[in-house]
């Protein structure tokens, strides 16, 4: 029974990741925002576990397919844990949750053929973006540099989501999370990137295993984007809409913290393919929003 029990379903999506620990460090007080213990005061420290993926392929397919990269958190705060889960593009294939299952089986290999493994180069794929025209905006995020990174050290997150921050007087603000590396986000050539993916299908989690290992810890920078209530219907586009970024130009990103990957896992099976993120694991001074996939 042990033996047979080394072996657990993959994720339906997200099946390929890595995962490393870490600390959040708050490098700002944002107690006027939120009463979230873990980013308030200065130099608060909070570990964290992440767990960086592919989202089409399978668990034992190559590190390196063109494909978004999901980039998910669990902060052990005093109150409880809470969990991000990101991608490395801004914006979502869908507005619509109930469009999911149909995108992800769209995405995922053609019942006939089990084609294909990771990428998503098929007809079902290019059918369901055609007919679902919010599509449009993460499909060009898809198909740009984004989704062929260089190292898992180099890519952004973004909750994408818009959630609430609640303040001690139960005063709500709209937030948008993001981190973007101090190494820079880099990514390949697409010839360079087949070459490495036939060379070292586990490319990008080597290179991540062995950064923390010889304490070269990568470090984000934590952001957020702040938009009172009131300000909601400001704008010409719905600030709710997932498939829409905020831009940063008129609602800056403020540095908030960092987050620094310090040590590795002593056991995959059980730290990195047995965590599992909620987005409804959430703290006080945390809510949601009418985000309508959220
Ligand atoms: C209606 C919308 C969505 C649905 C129904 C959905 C569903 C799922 C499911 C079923 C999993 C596998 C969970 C598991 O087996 O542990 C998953 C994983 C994941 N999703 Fe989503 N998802 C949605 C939207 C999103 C969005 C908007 C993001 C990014 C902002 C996201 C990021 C992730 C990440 C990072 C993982 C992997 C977590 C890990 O490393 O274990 N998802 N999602």
């Amino acid at each position: 029974m042990h033996f047979y029990h080394e072996r657990i379903p993959e994720r339906i999506v997200h099946a390929r990741g890595v995962g490393a620990h870490g600390i959040f460090k708050s490098t700002k007080d944002m107690s006027e925002y939120t009463k979230a213990c873990l980013f308030s005061g200065h130099n608060k420290q909070t570990p964290l576990f992440s767990r960086i993926s592919t989202v089409a392929g399978f668990r034992g397919y190559t590190d390196t397919p063109r494909d978004v990269r999901g980039f998910a958190i669990k902060f052990y705060t005093e109150d409880g844990n809470y969990d991000i889960a990101g991608n490395n593009v801004p914006v979502f294939i869908i507005q619509d949750a109930i469009k999911f299952p149909d995108f992800v089986h769209a995405v995922k290999p053609e019942p006939d053929t089990e084609v294909p493994q990771a990428q998503s180069a098929n007809d079902t794929f290019w059918d369901f973006v055609t007919r679902n025209q919010e599509s449009a905006h993460m499909v060009m995020w898809q198909m740009s540099d984004r989704a062929i990174p260089l190292s898992l050290r180099m890519i952004d997150g973004f909750a994408v989501h818009t959630f609430r921050w609640i303040n001690k007087n139960g005063k709500a603000t709209f937030v948008r999370y993001q981190w973007n590396p101090q190494l820079g986000v880099h990514s390949r050539v697409w010839d360079e990137t087949l070459k490495v993916s036939g060379n070292d299908p586990d490319s990008q989690r080597k290179d991540l295993y062995e950064a923390i290992d010889e304490g070269n810890y990568p470090v984000w920078d934590f952001c957020v984007q702040l938009l009172p209530e009131e300000k909601e219907h400001d704008f010409p586009f719905d600030i709710l809409d997932p498939t829409k970024v905020w831009p940063e130009e008129y609602i800056p990103k403020i540095k908030i913290g960092e987050m620094i990957f310090n040590r590795n896992v002593d056991n995959y099976f059980a730290e990195t393919e047995q965590v599992a993120f909620n987005p409804g694991n959430v703290i006080p001074g945390i809510d949601f929003s009418n985000d309508p996939l959220l």
